[in-house]
């Protein structure tokens, strides 16, 4: 059961048509007993009324950042009360103007004003409602991205029939979705990481040959990024070293940006003494070039031949250093002997749990939104996911980790 009790949202409505939904997502949130403050641009009172928004969430409406009348002194402070005041702040809808807004930090309505004094670290869910093409527009994108490295979490918005009759990308979630992703957002229960560090590696490193080219992998980095989301959001503090990518930066997450399988390596050693869950999902390359030449090789000879050596293993090397009260999770990509081999990887790696990936399966891989993992625990157990998301999959292994520190919470000496 979803539980708001208490909860102090601040609910920024811009103008866009699907601010009709907004009564009903007021009401959902005041039935789960959260406060609702409403602040909207003067545009989305022409979709919604104000009185309907002001009646059902028991607050007035704001809108404007000076009072109408000179005998009003304390209301143009209400950015401040309420930037304080919030436990989280919404927009929806959010249209293009107002993200470009809020991406640029203009102060110039009683929102935008609002959302520069919110205090960090408090969730900010933005949900972009707008004509597909629109949306797909580099500039929105762009101030979308802003957002995101904000710390804000950007809900794309759904597929289906829009207000202008075409169907396509651009509708608001239904409130019932948008109240549940506030609940997980905003429900201190969901947060079983709190207090612990989380470092993942994510993408496919990159050895240079040359200045211009390197030894590389498909790896997308989208299973490392989800497993960094989902540990932002269980409450851990969240480090993600990545090789190249321009996946955007999920939110409450520090990223650190690395190219080769050495610096991953040196990045990743300075978290290992502190660390609770090392979570080794990128696919990092096994051998780089002995040397780097400078400049670009020209081409003379029919055939080239480039010594390669050995890069270090970054989980192995965690594994060697580990403590009991420290987790560590690793991946293998079998196509033969998928169960041996990682079988024979937990044990090598020193891992507690390794995650199974069956190259070459449908709906699985480096650029697929979807997957299937087996994942071996230490214990020798095993369980066998079903086909989901990379998100769904990433809830899931932190889920576990989570499990873990519940159980030595209660036995290890070391915490
Ligand atoms: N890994 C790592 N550093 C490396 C190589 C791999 O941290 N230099 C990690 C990966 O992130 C993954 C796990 O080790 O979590 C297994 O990677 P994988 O490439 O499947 O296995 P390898 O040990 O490289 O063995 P092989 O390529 O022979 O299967």
């Amino acid at each position: 059961m979803n539980d708001l009790s208490g909860k102090r949202i601040l609910l920024g409505v811009s103008g866009g048509i699907a601010a009709y939904k907004l009564p009903h997502l007021v009401r959902l949130f005041k039935k789960s007993g959260a406060e609702v403050q409403v602040v909207m641009t003067k545009s989305a009172a022409m979709f919604v009324s104000p009185l309907a928004l002001a009646t059902l969430s028991g607050r007035a409406v704001l809108s404007e950042i000076f009072p109408n009348s000179a005998s009003d002194q304390e209301s143009w402070t209400n950015h401040i009360r309420l930037g304080e005041w919030a436990d989280g702040f919404v927009l929806a809808p959010a249209t293009a103007n107002v993200v470009a807004k809020l991406a640029n930090g203009f102060a110039d309505d009683m929102l935008s004003v609002c959302f520069l004094t919110l205090r960090p670290n408090k969730p900010k869910l933005i949900f972009p409602s707008m004509d597909g093409e629109m949306f797909d527009a580099p500039a929105v994108q762009r101030n979308l991205n802003v957002l995101r490295e904000q710390g804000c979490l950007v809900i794309e918005p759904e597929v289906g029939e829009l207000a202008s009759g075409l169907v396509g990308k651009g509708r608001l979630p239904e409130p019932e979705k948008i109240f549940a992703l506030v609940c997980d957002a905003l429900s201190p229960k969901e947060k079983t990481l709190a207090g612990k560090q989380v470092v993942v590696t994510a993408g496919a490193t990159r050895e240079k040959i040359d200045g211009v080219r390197f030894i590389s992998n498909y790896s997308s980095g989208k299973m490392g990024f989800a497993l960094a989301e989902a540990a932002a959001e269980l409450g851990a503090e969240t480090i993600l070293i990545t090789g190249k990518t321009s996946l955007p930066t999920p939110p409450n997450v520090k990223r650190i940006d690395v190219e080769s399988a050495e610096e991953m390596f040196r990045e990743a050693t300075r978290y290992f003494e502190t660390l609770d869950v090392f979570v080794a999902a990128a696919a990092v390359a096994d051998y780089r070039p002995a040397e780097t030449h400078q400049g670009k090789l020209k081409k003379s000879a029919d055939a080239l031949e480039l010594r390669l050596v050995k890069n270090p293993d970054i989980l192995l090397e965690f594994g060697k250093r580990k403590k009991s009260h420290q987790l560590s999770v690793g991946f293998a990509l079998e196509i033969e002997n998928a169960l041996e081999n990682a079988r024979a990887k937990l044990a090598a790696k020193n891992c507690d749990i390794v995650a199974l990936n069956r190259a070459n399966e449908e709906g699985a891989g480096f650029e697929s939104e979807t997957n299937r993992l087996t994942l071996l625990f230490k214990d020798g157990s095993c369980e066998q996911l079903p086909l989901q998301t990379k998100r769904e999959i990433a809830k899931e292994i932190l889920k576990k980790a989570s499990f873990f520190f519940r159980k030595t919470s209660l036995t290890s000496p070391e915490r």
